[in-house]
């Protein structure tokens, strides 16, 4: 049965991923199993989308509810669910941000942020960090960062260009009177889990106001708690002109939010529109899921255990691991080797865990995992890294 599974995917599929020869079929708390019935724990949780793990009861039961009630309601009307989520969404980040377009994933919070700072300030230029990953549609791929990804698709959108990260001396170069906005994460995440300092980011706030740039924050990783705070940008001291986010924010569903506040100003009625968007389905849930990781202090319970996790790396006796880095429960671990066959190993042994370029295992847990969970990862890395 597995075996005709995989072969179905393998025949039809797009073949765009790499993937493992697993067929996952249920979820709950920080595990998921196979066909066979094995049990891994999953430091992948949909790439960081699952952050109160698998089937958990505030998202079953809003989904349930809300399925029974209403699904699909397009932005063309008022709906109860949404309201609600603006309200939610607003009471979470900062004042400047009071205004939402809802939609389905990263790459599109992230073009509609480029398309809203093109149109509030009238200028083209997007600046953008060398490493960074904002997504593969048109838009988002002109700021993201490789080689691979980008030259295939060749033009690419014109007006985007790349600092090094965390190179506070390129800054002033970088923006100019023709910036419209910089786009950053506060975490590099595919780039290999790399921190920005506080410096770079302080410096790239200080010069986009006085260049009349926007500073656009790429949250849809690090958002909703990862990083032990509820917005990664909250470590630093600054806050962005306009927020994206995604992955975590609706416990599973698809769901993009570029979040921007009077900066931007009026946008023109229809310049930027989606049918799924803002739906009541993944609303209902949204709401709900941030009401829970803010009453239940995820954040801090991420930080907590984030630590505890690198700690737990940082003291195995293994020569293999160059580096340990991340915040919270976002942690790389650079390998001096490529970082595949421990990834495979690691599943062997029931531990789920992704990768962030060729020596980089990143590992994005729910936020919801306990120390029991922490100690097994690490026998299992202790084990595999040997
Ligand atoms: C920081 C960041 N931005 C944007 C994206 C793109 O999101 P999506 O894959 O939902 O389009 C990702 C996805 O990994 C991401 O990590």
């Amino acid at each position: 049965m597995p075996q005709q599974i995989i072969e179905c995917e393998d025949r039809h599929s797009s073949g765009m991923y790499y993937k493992r020869p697993v067929v996952l079929v249920r979820g709950e708390g920080t595990r998921v199993w196979d066909t066979a019935g094995r049990e891994y724990l999953d430091c992948t949780a949909g790439i960081g989308v699952a952050a109160l793990g698998h089937a958990h009861p505030v998202v079953v039961e809003a989904l349930r509810e809300q399925a029974n009630r209403l699904i699909t309601c397009h932005e063309l009307f008022y709906n109860d669910q949404r309201a609600a989520l603006f309200e939610r969404l607003n009471a979470v980040t900062p004042p400047t941000i009071n205004r939402f377009f809802l939609s389905n994933s990263g790459a599109e919070a992230n073009e509609a942020a480029i398309k809203f700072a093109r149109a509030a300030t009238g200028r083209t230029e997007i600046v953008s960090a060398m490493r960074s990953y904002h997504g593969k549609t048109f838009g988002a791929l002109s700021a993201t960062w490789g080689d691979d990804y980008r030259t295939p698709f060749e033009p690419l959108v014109p007006g985007f260009s790349t600092i090094p990260f965390n190179r506070l001396e390129k800054v002033p170069d970088a923006i100019s009177d023709n910036t419209a906005a910089v786009l950053i994460e506060v975490v590099q995440g595919e780039g290999g889990v790399r921190p920005a300092t506080t410096e770079f980011l302080q410096a790239l706030r200080m010069t986009c106001t006085e260049r009349g740039a926007l500073l656009v924050i790429d949250e849809v990783q690090t958002g909703f708690g990862r990083t032990g705070r509820l917005f990664a940008f909250e470590h630093h001291g600054i806050v962005p002109d306009i927020l994206t986010l995604a992955k975590s924010v609706a416990g599973g569903l698809p769901m993009g939010v570029t979040g921007f506040g009077d900066t931007i100003g009026q946008l023109a009625k229809l310049s930027h529109t989606t049918t799924f968007g803002g739906n009541p389905l993944a609303c209902a849930v949204a709401q709900r899921v941030i009401a829970h990781i803010v009453d239940t202090d995820l954040p801090s319970r991420a930080a907590e255990q984030g630590q505890r996790l690198v700690d737990a790396i940082r003291t195995l006796p293994t020569s293999q691991i160059r580096e340990v880095r991340g915040l919270g429960l976002m942690v790389g671990i650079e390998l001096k080797q490529p970082a595949g066959e421990a990834a495979r190993n690691l599943m062997d042994e029931g531990i789920l865990v992704l990768l962030a370029g060729p020596k980089v295992l990143r590992l994005l847990p729910p936020l919801i995992i306990e120390a029991g969970d922490i100690d097994q990862i690490a026998t299992a890395l202790g084990k595999v890294l040997k």
